[in-house]
């Protein structure tokens, strides 16, 4: 999809359809934008003839869709609500434009043209905006079409309209920093809803070479043998079950070489998860091919990073496994050594991520990066715990996770924190080992933090739990069907604070 800002009236673009906005209460005596009040006169009143009958109420999510009937260039109009003005974000905006865009589509359209959404009507910075209804736009009409075609036709350009043709190359520019976050958030979409006999830790590794290269990101991927002689147990013993051989993958981007200062974003990738020889049960297991979407997520906020060129040094690395129980399997019982050391009892071969974590951590630690920020499908206690529209934030260090969640509240990317509490700790403690891989049945999204902590020690280090968070069963807003590529937008923000 192309999209680009020119001045203009919307009122006068030429494209199939176009996007206007309003918020609830408007026939209640708030001022309705200007261009709904030149839509509505161009309509004959049939937006107002609505609003008063309750046929358009501008709740948030809603998207109302009229017939222009020759009285515009573009053939219908899609009227989306912003809920109440008090409450419209920014996020509002772009899950108000993800849905005015697919119920066009749905309709046939190829070209969109939308106002500047909440500009107008909130008083939003119109490059705010501009930036906002790209990702919302560009994140709304994702599909995966790799394996089946489309069912309608796509969307080939959208059409942000200005009156201001002062601003038109600023908030091109802003424009432009929305599709990039959501091409890569995309870019991870697209690797977790890949099957897992597609996406091996090899395809993951060759994958992150490809983009490498696009994007020039430095790209090193350790194999087994490489492992080995490092003394990377826990990753070993994981992979030990499946004939496909584990990656360790690592991407480099150097921004400011006035400083060694270096941020680690780990991301868990098991590129299927059976639970080893603690099988899971077969209900649900398909859904275990999108257990590396914490290795995509990083390896995508890598592609967002290359193209917005923050001025801050990161790396990613992601430990990439599968999780079968195979005749080599490692089993309950098993102790591992970890790369730190550490000497690790395994009571639950389905408590795998946390392993791989472990090692990708004192890797990361070894390298002198700092803070560390991992990312998991890590426990489905989470998803029990928060749903699936937040993920669980866990941190040692209240300075960093403060920005991670200020960073968050501007991407709209749902997250809550977490307690490390220091109480459960010795839930993980073993007779024989170091520590266990598994708590009690209680609290075991803090447990598995808990885990993950015992490595990072006094690392500042934030892990972000996306077990209930990484797929949807729907569209809602800027989350479609599938992967949903969260937290790729957080991830960059975060690292773009600095
Ligand atoms: N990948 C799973 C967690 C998961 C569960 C992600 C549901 C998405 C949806 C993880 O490896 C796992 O199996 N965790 C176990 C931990 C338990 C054995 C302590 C779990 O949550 O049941
Ligand atoms: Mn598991
Ligand atoms: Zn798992």
């Amino acid at each position: 999809m192309r999209t680009e800002v020119i001045a203009g009236d919307i009122t006068e673009v030429g494209v199939d359809g176009i996007i206007i906005s309003l918020c609830e209460n408007t026939e209640r005596g708030e001022a309705p934008s200007s261009a709904v009040v030149a839509v509505d006169s161009a309509l004959g009143g049939a937006i107002g003839q609505l609003l008063d009958s309750h046929g358009i109420t501008g709740k948030a999510n809603e998207v109302i869709v009229l017939h222009s009937l020759g009285r515009l260039p573009a053939k219908l109009v899609a009227v989306c609500g912003l809920g109440k003005q008090r409450d419209v974000t920014l996020d509002r905006v772009r899950d108000a434009t993800a849905e005015g865009c697919r119920a066009l589509r749905k309709l046939g359209c190829q070209a969109i043209g939308t106002t500047l959404i909440g500009a107008g009507s909130v008083g939003f910075d119109p490059a705010a905006s501009a930036r906002a209804i790209t990702e919302g736009a560009v994140l709304g009409l994702y599909t995966f079409t790799r394996y089946k075609a489309p069912e309608g036709s796509e969307v080939e350009r959208l059409c942000i309209v200005s009156r201001d043709q002062s601003s038109v190359d600023q908030l091109s520019r802003a424009a432009d920093v929305g599709v990039v976050l959501a091409e890569a958030t995309n870019v991870a979409r697209d690797m977790v809803n890949e099957p897992a006999n597609y996406m091996t830790p090899s395809r993951m590794a060759e994958t992150a070479m490809e983009l490498g290269s696009k994007y020039g990101l430095g790209v090193t991927v350790l194999d087994r043998d490489d492992m080995v002689s490092m003394g990377m147990g826990a990753l070993l013993g994981v992979a030990q079950g499946s004939a496909e051989p584990p990656k360790f993958i690592r991407i480099d981007y150097d921004g400011d070489d006035s400083t060694d200062a270096r941020t680690a974003l780990i991301g868990k990738a098991i590129t299927f998860d059976s639970g080893g020889i603690s099988i899971k049960p077969s209900e649900g297991l398909a859904e275990m091919k999108d257990d590396m979407a914490g290795g995509a997520t990083v390896i995508a906020a890598m592609v967002a990073i290359a193209r917005l060129k923050p001025q801050v040094n990161v790396t990613a690395l992601i430990p990439a496994a599968e999780n079968l129980p195979g005749g080599h399997a490692f089993r309950p019982g098993d102790i591992l050594k970890s790369l730190s050391g550490k000497t690790i009892e395994i009571m639950s071969t389905d408590a795998e991520g946390r392993l791989l974590l472990a090692d990708a951590v004192t890797y990361a630690i070894t390298e002198g990066m700092s803070p560390l920020i991992d990312v998991a499908t890590l426990t489905g206690a989470c998803r029990v715990a928060l749903g699936t529209v937040y993920s669980g934030v866990f941190s040692n260090d209240e300075a960093v996770v403060t920005r991670f969640m200020h960073a968050a509240v501007r991407t709209g990317e749902r997250m809550w924190r977490m307690p490390l509490a220091d109480e459960y700790r010795e839930l993980n403690k073993s007779l024989i080992a170091d520590v266990k891989n598994t708590g009690n049945r209680f609290g075991g999204a803090i447990t598995a933090a808990l885990f993950v902590s015992e490595f990072a020690g006094d690392t500042p280090w934030i892990h972000v739990d996306i077990a209930g968070t990484s797929n949807s069963t729907k569209d809602s807003g800027v989350t479609v069907k599938g992967a949903t590529g969260v937290p790729v937008r957080t991830l960059f923000e975060f690292v773009n604070s600095e």
